[in-house]
């Protein structure tokens, strides 16, 4: 396995998206994943399916080093006092003394940065997490809540696919030498029957969402498909057996468009253009 291109956190470059998989259906969605070989699971609080990852976790059989876990602290949740609960919440469903990597999910105006992120960075100095980071920041979030910051943030963790100009955040979030992770990496599916990417996915024995994952994870970055089926899941992890062209990668960075977007709840900051 690959690992993410900055930080020392070690974070596999193929993980697994979680959101969805709830109860015992996706108790054992999640045991097909790390079957197949995923070691690096992608929960939040919000999905309420924590209880379901940890249990999956342990009837795996893997020994617990070897799972890189990440969990997330919701927008409403970012007070100091609200955050630690929130991050007990999450390690009792789970059934673990702390988790790999713990991010704040969306940002929240109403908070100073001072505080959540001062509440991540304790949660990091308890134990309760290995490694912290954040999602949804943009430029201007991201420069902010580096100026709080004494931990090292590991990762920001954004909606990336062909289909998406993310590219000022791409650059800021390397220039301060954190690692991108990708949600969304295949559009929720709306990359297979996109001829471009069924094209060039095709030219190597693989197929259009495998060209999407392909494309971000030969840029370094961390992509956490998600999916409920198997033969999906078998498909989103066989990415890093093959290498596209330049052409190909230049083509496929031609898709993106500035209105790309396919997650923008009413928390979203105002994003970068
Ligand atoms: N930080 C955040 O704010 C945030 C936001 C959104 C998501 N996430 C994380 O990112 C993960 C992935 O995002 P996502 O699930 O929204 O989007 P995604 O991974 O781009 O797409 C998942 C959707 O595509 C389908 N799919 C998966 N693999 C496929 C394949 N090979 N061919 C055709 N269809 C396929 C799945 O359906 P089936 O299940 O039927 O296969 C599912 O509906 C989430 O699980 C979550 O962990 C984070």
């Amino acid at each position: 396995m690959q690992f993410g291109e900055t930080h020392d956190a070690g974070i596999p470059i193929v993980g697994f998206g979680t959101m969805r998989l709830k109860e015992e259906a996706g108790a054992a969605a999640i045991l097909s994943a790390l079957r197949i070989g995923y070691r690096h699971l992608d929960t939040a609080a919000y999905y309420g399916n924590e209880r379901e990852v940890g249990q999956a976790m342990r009837a795996s059989g893997i020994k617990r080093e070897d799972i890189f876990l990440t969990t997330k602290v919701r927008d409403d949740k970012l007070k100091a006092d609200d955050f630690a609960r929130s991050v007990d919440g999450s390690l009792k469903a789970l059934d673990l003394p702390f988790v790999d990597l713990l991010l704040i999910h969306w940002p929240n105006p109403h908070v100073p940065m001072a505080e959540s992120i001062g509440a991540l960075n304790k949660a990091k100095r308890e134990g309760l997490a290995r490694h912290i980071g954040v999602a949804n920041f943009t430029v201007a979030l991201l420069d902010e809540a580096m100026m709080h910051t004494q931990e090292p943030l590991a990762t920001n963790q954004i909606e990336a696919h062909p289909f998406l100009d993310f590219s000022k955040i791409f650059t800021e979030t390397r220039r301060h030498l954190l690692n991108v992770t990708a949600y969304c990496p295949i559009a929720r599916g709306r990359v297979p029957g996109n001829p471009v990417l069924e094209r060039i996915g095709a030219a190597h024995g693989k197929t259009a969402s495998q060209a999407s994952l392909r494309w971000l994870v030969q840029q370094g970055i961390i992509v956490i498909p998600g999916s409920s089926k198997p033969e999906r899941q078998k498909e989103n992890f066989e990415v890093l057996d093959f290498e596209l062209t330049p052409a190909e990668m230049a083509e496929i960075d031609g898709l993106k468009r500035a209105d790309g977007r396919v997650v923008n709840p009413p928390q979203a900051p105002k994003w970068d253009v």
